[in-house]
């Protein structure tokens, strides 16, 4: 296991096809899924030599907590897709993780397992009774923020899923929600998702707990600073993995328009196509304060539990501490945007 590939080949091997395409694919034509890898595919990094500076720390602050490295778990449902302990298994990997609202293991045993900052992403239902449990029962376990996913007033159109007729397997289900009964995760979305949200609801969060919240699926610098007039402590650039609006820019060549425009006035993260340690030394560079990791985290889990996750976190970790140390950069808040070569304008 040198790359995350063979993390991803061996986690093929272990899902079956349907749950496989469930993890892998994306939304319509999969164009912003494949736009996110081949973003970072044309990132060229200046290297500095002679710096006299030895060997880098990866320890950064985020929200006030310091983090091993800039390098979070996105994000997922179902973890118990992948792992028959699921979360928990990614959990124990100590390794800062947004747990999503379709866990599939509660957030007590989750947090019972963690060594590292927790914070829960929020699907706002029309129901806001329940979302508002969902908050307090994570809030009481101990998670530190709230990421409120945006970019899902519904499920994209999933096109793989569909031709598979995806179902989530019996004893797969959201641990933290009660009366469900759905394994279709579109349909439920459907039924219960807020798709009329706007931006009083990062008021409405604050005004229900005392963490920060954190605004995921922005993709403009119009819409961070309207996060921030909200209230919101911090954006996650992100376009779901490319499962929602296919067609929607890759995160990383977005990310300079909403960092700038936020100026540090508050924390940014981004996920989507992160697959080396360079990925990540180049979303510093571009204003990022940590990012977050998607599929291959699941690939881990399906390849080897705890152990799998902490592998693939600790492949890029190694990675990102050796292009710090190539490009003369002694620690993650030393990364700016002379280490990118300008990109040559389009013929
Ligand atoms: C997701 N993602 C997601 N996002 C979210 O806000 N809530 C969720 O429940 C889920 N569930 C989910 C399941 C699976 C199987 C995947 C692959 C993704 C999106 C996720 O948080 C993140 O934005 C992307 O996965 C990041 O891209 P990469 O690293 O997978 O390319």
């Amino acid at each position: 296991m040198i790359t995350l590939t063979d993390y991803a080949d061996a986690a093929r091997e272990r899902l079956g096809p349907a749950v496989w395409d469930f993890v892998e694919g994306g939304a319509g034509a999969e164009r912003t899924l494949a736009a996110n890898l081949t973003a970072f595919e044309h990132v060229r990094l200046r290297p500095r030599v002679l710096t006299g500076l030895g060997l880098p720390h990866t320890k950064t602050e985020v929200l006030g907590r310091v983090w091993g490295a800039p390098v979070g778990v996105a994000p997922m449902a179902y973890h118990t897709l992948a792992h028959p302990e699921g979360e928990v298994a990614t959990a124990r990997a100590g390794v800062p993780f947004v747990v999503s609202t379709f866990a599939s293991r509660t957030f007590e045993d989750i947090a019972a397992a963690a060594t590292a900052p927790l914070w829960l992403q929020v699907y706002c239902f029309r129901d806001r009774t329940s979302t508002r449990r969902l908050v307090e029962r994570a809030e009481r376990a101990g998670f530190e923020a709230l990421v409120l996913t945006a970019d899902a007033p519904r499920l994209g159109r999933r096109v793989r899923d569909l031709r598979n007729g995806f179902l989530l397997p019996p004893g797969v289900e959201p641990a933290n929600l009660t009366g469900t009964g759905f394994s279709a995760p579109g349909e439920h979305a459907l039924a219960e998702f807020d798709a009329a949200l706007d931006w009083s609801v990062v008021g409405w969060l604050r005004s229900i707990s005392s963490l920060p919240v954190l605004v995921k699926g922005v993709l403009t610098g119009s819409d961070a600073l309207r996060a921030r007039e909200a209230g919101a402590d911090g954006v996650i650039v992100s376009n779901h993995g490319g499962r929602q609006l296919d067609g929607a820019p890759a995160t990383f060549d977005v990310l300079p328009e909403i960092a700038g425009a936020v100026s540090g006035s508050c924390a940014v993260l981004i996920d989507g196509g992160v697959r080396r340690g360079a990925d990540v030394l180049a979303c510093l560079a571009s204003g990022a304060d940590a990012v977050l990791v998607g599929r291959p985290v699941l690939h881990g889990l399906a390849a080897g539990g705890t152990d799998g996750v902490a592998g693939v976190l600790g492949v890029v970790t190694d990675e990102l501490a050796e292009a710090m140390l190539l490009t003369g950069v002694p620690s993650p808040s030393d990364a700016g945007p002379e280490l990118l070569t300008p990109t040559e304008p389009a013929a």
